[in-house]
């Protein structure tokens, strides 16, 4: 049974900049709910997914060099490892991860049709299509079974995971495995990033629950990468259930760490609940003490996990404007608090005294590159795993 236990309020989606204050937006209740049967943490309500991807699709995965570089190494080391004749990625984006694969050996799913087109135009075999039951037939009947299927920060944006790993269970081959990447639930609870909720992140998942449910399909997970990316993130090796490969050590380790926290237990969340409510209120006060003080504080980046804070906090009033290097965010206003987003070459100047990381998730590449803004006195503030000036 879903239990909820917490409440993020009124949220606009999270990708949907606008061109104008005046565009009416929508919004929804973005509560989030734990299962206590599969431990699955996952939003109350979930949103149209026709509504989210879009051909105005904002993110841009290629944009950031921290990406860039970690879907080569997991390319490299996928093929190394299963050497596949066929891979399949869910969710390709711009072609960060299937740029790294001969045009032959990989075929792509991307529902957004901006994106889709960028891996067609570099001559990738895309289909523009949602993941579900009808495109994995289509798939079937003109591929064959796949050897390995890839999926970042995908598989969590679907609502009905059921028919995913339904539709995964038919079209992967005996010794094929499915490997899925998305953001830890442990690093959440453990560093308080409320923010990984917003309406495209319906599950934050943990090794527990991707356990229960592959169990479910006649799946196994066998084993776990643990990598740093959006905050701490968990790449899951799924396999049929009696293919050879061993339950792996590293595996059975981070079971052992989420089940001493307690991840199996509705209580932790709540537990957690109170520690968002926390932040909140440090966060608030923090920036109202700056502003008082006639302090100039901006957002760094205009990040999907940060309509969540923006509109939870209410922080419009706080925050000047946010910049953002990705192109089509620029000029555009934010969701929900309607923040102008600007170049950082015009916005990043002299006038800024604080930068709330927006991106916190690239604090390290932005601290090295922002060494003359350090140097000066600029400082940044982040709300994870506490609200802090660094
Ligand atoms: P993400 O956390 O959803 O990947 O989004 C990161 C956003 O932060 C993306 O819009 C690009 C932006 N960004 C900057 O503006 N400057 C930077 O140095 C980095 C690393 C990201």
């Amino acid at each position: 049974m879903k239990k909820k236990f917490l409440n993020l309020g009124l949220q606009p989606i999270a990708n949907s900049f606008l061109k104008s204050k005046k565009k009416k937006e929508f919004k929804y209740n973005l509560s989030i709910g734990f299962d206590t049967k599969n431990y699955l943490v996952s939003l109350m309500k979930t949103v149209n997914p026709k509504k989210q991807y879009t051909k105005f699709y904002a993110h841009r995965a290629s944009e950031s060099k921290t990406m860039r570089e970690a879907f080569k190494t997991v390319a490299t080391n996928l093929k190394k490892r299963f050497k596949p004749k066929l891979t399949m990625e869910i969710g390709s984006n711009d072609g960060v991860f299937i740029r790294n694969f001969k045009k032959k050996e990989i075929i792509s799913i991307e529902p957004c049709l901006n994106l889709a087109k960028i891996t067609k135009r570099n001559g990738f075999t895309t289909y523009p299509k949602f993941w579900n039951k009808k495109i994995s037939k289509e798939i079937l009947k003109k591929h064959g079974l796949i050897d390995l299927i890839y999926s970042a920060n995908t598989i969590s944006h679907i609502p009905n995971l059921n028919e995913t790993f339904l539709a995964i269970k038919n079209i992967l081959s005996n010794k094929g495995v499915f490997v899925i990447e998305d953001p830890s639930l442990l690093e959440v609870i453990k560093n308080n990033t409320y923010d990984q909720f917003y309406d495209e992140h319906v599950y934050v998942f943990s090794a527990i629950a991707i356990s229960k449910i592959s169990e479910k399909y006649n799946l196994r997970l066998f084993d776990i990468d643990l990598s740093s990316v959006h905050g701490g993130s968990i790449r899951y090796y799924i396999c049929k259930k009696d293919c050879s490969y061993k339950n792996t050590l590293r595996l059975k380790k981070q079971i052992k760490k989420e089940t001493r926290a307690k991840m199996s237990k509705f209580s932790t969340y709540l537990k957690f609940a109170s520690r968002v409510k926390k932040s909140k209120k440090d966060l608030i006060q923090l920036l109202k003490k700056l502003k008082k003080n006639k302090k100039k504080i901006i957002s760094y980046g205009a990040t999907y996990k940060s309509t969540t804070i923006f509109n939870y906090c209410n922080l419009g009033k706080y925050i000047d404007y946010v910049i953002d290097t990705t192109k089509n965010k620029q000029g555009k206003f934010t969701p929900g608090q309607h923040l102008k987003i600007l170049k950082p070459e015009i916005g990043f100047n002299k006038t800024v005294d604080y930068a709330y990381l927006g991106a916190w998730n690239f604090k390290n590449e932005i601290i090295n590159k922002e060494k003359d803004y350090i140097r000066r006195g600029g400082k940044f503030i982040t709300h994870t795993p506490r609200v802090k000036i660094i």
